[in-house]
């Protein structure tokens, strides 16, 4: 689509509407959600003006016209994804929906007492409490995989505790939290070397910055959100195995992922339509096909080298500030993320004193409080940068946590 310029964004803010309606806001939450290319809010506005009827419901032709608009949406993810059959990527509202699937079709009909189901210290609540909460359901054990000194998942405790009780590997691609990237390859080749375990993947923060190419993963199932890659709220993708997917019960009961209703039992529809019950977000899924080729157009690994280059920039100036501590591996190692303390001022102080410089940060506990309290930290700050972030982002971010550390008087 644009190629930077040097300190530029890859995507310029006079393409994002909210950006280029507030000059001097920077905006570095988009972990938390991404701001919206014209191009998508124009693909949603242009389905409700010009296709709008219920996909797969009506004979006439705007009926039709919704159907297809969905299916070139399903055809658009499933490219981005690297997933040969678009039948294989479920829209769902978004990861956390997807997860939850998984765990409660896949994970009630396989998992029984005395299987174990693995999650990391790593995940977002959405990958671990679905998990948890399925091993107490079914009476199995849930394992913690503990992390290395840098916040990654640490693959010799991985394969220590993969073995034949092994039912599950729930895993995050990139933490939410530190910016943490999962080695997913390797992740596989253990767990298909030491386990039979239905392998699954949490891609909300993957997705957004990194390759993913599904099908030559080999994992079992990938989900994400398309809020968190310029798409809109409401809509995102479980990708999964055919063969995986068709032998999961629905979920959820309801219009369009039935075959035949009996009145004492009824059979379902084909993949994906059993897994979508209910009226689709279509222009949802529309809008993310949107944004799905924003992204192909500017590349992959544009993206990568761009964010890396951001917080490398930033967290130069972060580390010469007395009593900063940044988590996760370094710079060039992470996705995406800058998660940092400041000794002596509370992260939610950082956020309201970088407010003030027009900065928008997430202070918290991310949605991750098992990584925190191996952290030993109530929260963190965090900037999140994406393709339309820039230097003077960058450098405002740490103007802010200067100001700020002169304001507490820390050092
Ligand atoms: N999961 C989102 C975040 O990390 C909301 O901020």
């Amino acid at each position: 689509m644009t190629a930077t310029t040097a300190g530029g964004a890859l995507l310029p803010r006079d393409q994002v509407p909210l950006l280029a309606a507030h000059p001097g806001l920077h905006y570095l939450d988009s972990a938390a959600t991404t701001q919206k290319p014209l191009a998508v809010l124009d693909a949603e506005r242009a389905f409700y003006s010009t296709a709008n009827a219920n996909p797969h419901r009506g004979a006439y032709a705007l009926s039709v016209a919704a159907t297809d608009a969905l299916h070139d949406a399903r055809a658009a993810v499933a490219r981005f994804l690297g997933v040969g059959d678009p039948a294989c990527c479920l829209f769902t509202r978004g990861t956390t929906e997807a997860l939850n699937l998984v765990a409660r079709s896949w994970g009630e009909a396989h998992v029984r007492a005395g299987d174990e189901v693995v999650v990391t210290a790593l995940e977002h609540h959405a990958n671990f409490v679905p998990w948890q909460q399925l091993a107490r359901r079914t009476g199995a054990t849930l394992r913690i995989v503990p992390l290395t000194a840098r916040q990654e998942v640490d693959l010799d405790a991985l394969a220590a505790v993969l073995g034949a009780r092994t039912r599950v590997v729930a895993v995050t691609h990139v933490s939410n939290a530190v910016g943490a990237v999962t080695p997913l390859e390797a992740v596989v080749a253990l767990v298909r070397a030491r386990s039979d375990a239905l392998l699954v993947v949490d891609g909300a923060q993957g997705a957004p910055h990194l390759p993913v190419a599904f099908d030559a993963l080999g994992a079992d199932f990938y989900a994400c959100s398309g809020h968190k890659l310029l798409g809109p709220m409401g809509v995102g993708v479980l990708a999964g195995r055919r063969a995986v997917l068709e032998a999961m019960p629905p979920w959820h009961h309801g219009g369009d992922m039935i075959e035949v209703v009996g009145d004492e039992d009824s059979t379902w529809n084909v993949l994906p339509h059993r897994f979508e019950a209910g009226t689709p977000n279509a222009a949802g899924a529309v809008a993310l096909a949107a944004a799905v080729r924003v992204l192909e157009g500017i590349g992959v690994p544009a993206i990568r080298a761009h964010e890396v280059a951001l917080l490398a920039r930033a967290e130069a100036r972060l580390q010469a500030l007395p009593g900063v501590t940044i988590y996760g591996p370094p710079a060039a190692e992470r996705s995406g993320v800058l998660s940092f303390t400041v000794d002596g001022v509370h992260p939610h102080d950082l956020a309201t004193i970088l407010d003030q410089h027009g900065v928008c940060i997430r202070a918290g506990h991310h949605c991750a409080q098992p990584l925190m309290r191996r952290l030993e930290v109530p929260a963190t700050a965090r900037a999140s940068f994406y393709v339309y972030s820039d230097e003077a982002d960058a450098d405002a971010l740490a103007d802010g946590v200067a100001d700020a550390v002169r304001l507490f008087g820390v050092g």
